[in-house]
């Protein structure tokens, strides 16, 4: 007698369930809700930590909160930039879902960084803050990314992307690349001496626009079969 076989299930890998999962509106609300508190913390922390410990960030900590900020703010436009070749390396489309809040946080870290030092570092003195603009080139570039990076934010709605159309919107969107090579620069002229962080940032976006490049794109995607 013929023994009828099962039907064989196609194998159901782990990125496989990772990308039905995110297609439950439930579950992403509370992953965006996990992704905002991660996000908000270390935006929080350095101020929190001076008022109630003001000794806590050292001898100049208007310094160490600049830095902070500025460090959060890079490191979140690397982890925005990560999400597509994340996203075609494990063929899991549901991440795109979390790259516009990524960006906005990268782009309030910011604003929080250049606040700070127009605060903290030249007390709103504006004279100081033009000649520092058009003296210090780490300065200058920086402040070339951060107009490209606003004009990111001001079109990151579903509401631009309708009133710009696709196409203008998706090239707006590109500056994100300029921006992100110009805020490597900007730390990396800001280092006096010890250039291994920016190096190392240099690195990573290096990799990531990589990933971006035609003759990469399908390599990452081959990887996943
Ligand atoms: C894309 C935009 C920018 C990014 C991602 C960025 C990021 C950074 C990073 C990572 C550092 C070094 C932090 C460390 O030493 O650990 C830094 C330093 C600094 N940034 Fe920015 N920055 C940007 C734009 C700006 C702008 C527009 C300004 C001012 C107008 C500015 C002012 C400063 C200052 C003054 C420091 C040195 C802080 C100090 O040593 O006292 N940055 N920035």
């Amino acid at each position: 007698m013929d023994a009828v076989s099962p039907p064989s299930k196609a194998p159901f890998s782990l990125t496989q369930r990772l990308d039905e999962a995110l297609k439950q509106p439930k579950l992403v609300r509370v992953l965006k809700l996990m992704l905002f508190v991660a996000c908000l913390w270390p935006m929080v922390e350095p101020p929190l930590h001076l008022y109630l410990d003001p000794l806590a960030l050292g001898a100049n900590p208007a310094e160490h909160i600049i830095r902070d900020w500025g460090d959060w703010a890079l490191q979140l436009l690397l982890l925005t930039l990560l999400v597509t070749p994340l996203r075609l390396w494990l063929g899991v489309g549901g991440l795109l879902r979390f790259r516009r809040m990524l960006g906005l946080f990268a782009f309030a870290a910011l604003c929080l960084h250049v606040l700070a030092y127009l605060g903290f570092d030249r007390f709103f003195i504006w004279d100081e803050i033009w000649a520092d603009l058009l003296k210090r080139p780490f300065i200058t570039l920086g402040m070339i990314g951060f107009v490209l990076l606003l004009a990111l934010a001001l079109t990151s709605s579903r509401a631009m992307v309708l009133r710009l159309g696709g196409a203008l919107w998706t090239r707006i969107h590109k500056l994100i690349y300029p921006a992100a090579i110009l805020a490597v620069i900007h730390y990396w002229l800001m280092v006096k001496r010890d250039v291994t962080e920016p190096l190392l940032y240099a690195c990573l976006l290096f990799m990531l626009l990589a990933a971006r490049l035609p003759q990469v794109r399908p390599w990452l995607k081959k990887r996943r079969s």
